[in-house]
């Protein structure tokens, strides 16, 4: 039984679309104020349903947890370290959220870079070595109740709901990147 899969699915949502709002993010020229901005808002709307309230409630509720119960000696180092990088995530978001209240350029791009930066060395460390472990280190009856939790999840957030608006956000932003590549 494999519960990180649907993780991994979830990091490429992530990872595609954080690729692609950076680029966005430093072209404050070449979009009207009020399109970069909505396109930002959009993006925290991203990180706040789809990474904070979905992608990250499954790790730190559920799998985390799981790998901090008595008798799984391993990533208990790794574990506290995934969680300061999100609290560091969310320290990022706060700067963008800023950015847009204020409309300041500077703010949102230092944010979405912050933001990244985070984001792109953690996913890389719980692909590479936190979810391996916790494929070895978990037991199948934990991995089950595991899996229940996200179904759980997943029911409640409306997971085919969410991941429509946000591949549909993903692709606005593929033709708002073509649209500013053209204006050069
Ligand atoms: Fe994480
Ligand atoms: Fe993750």
């Amino acid at each position: 039984m494999n519960i990180t899969q649907e993780l991994v699915i979830e990091h490429q949502l992530i990872l595609t679309i954080n690729q692609h709002i950076l680029v966005v993010s430093l072209q404050p020229n070449q979009i009207s104020n009020d399109e970069y901005f909505a396109v930002m808002e959009q993006y925290v709307s991203f990180v706040d349903h789809f990474i904070d309230d979905y992608h990250h409630v499954k790790e730190e509720e559920f799998l985390f947890q799981a790998l901090e119960l008595p008798g799984i000696i391993g990533p208990h180092l790794l574990i506290a370290e995934m969680l300061v990088e999100h609290e560091l995530s969310r320290q990022a978001l706060q700067l963008i959220k800023q950015g847009i209240a204020y409309k300041n350029y500077d703010e949102v791009i230092q944010g979405v870079d912050k933001y990244i930066q985070v984001m792109s060395g953690h996913i890389s460390k719980e692909e590479n070595i936190l979810y391996p472990l916790a494929e070895k280190y978990l037991n199948n009856s934990i991995k089950l109740r595991i899996s229940q939790f996200y179904e759980d999840i997943e029911k409640s957030k409306q997971k085919s709901l969410l991941w429509k608006n946000y591949v549909n956000f993903s692709e606005r932003l593929i033709l708002l990147l073509r649209e500013v590549c053209t204006i050069h």
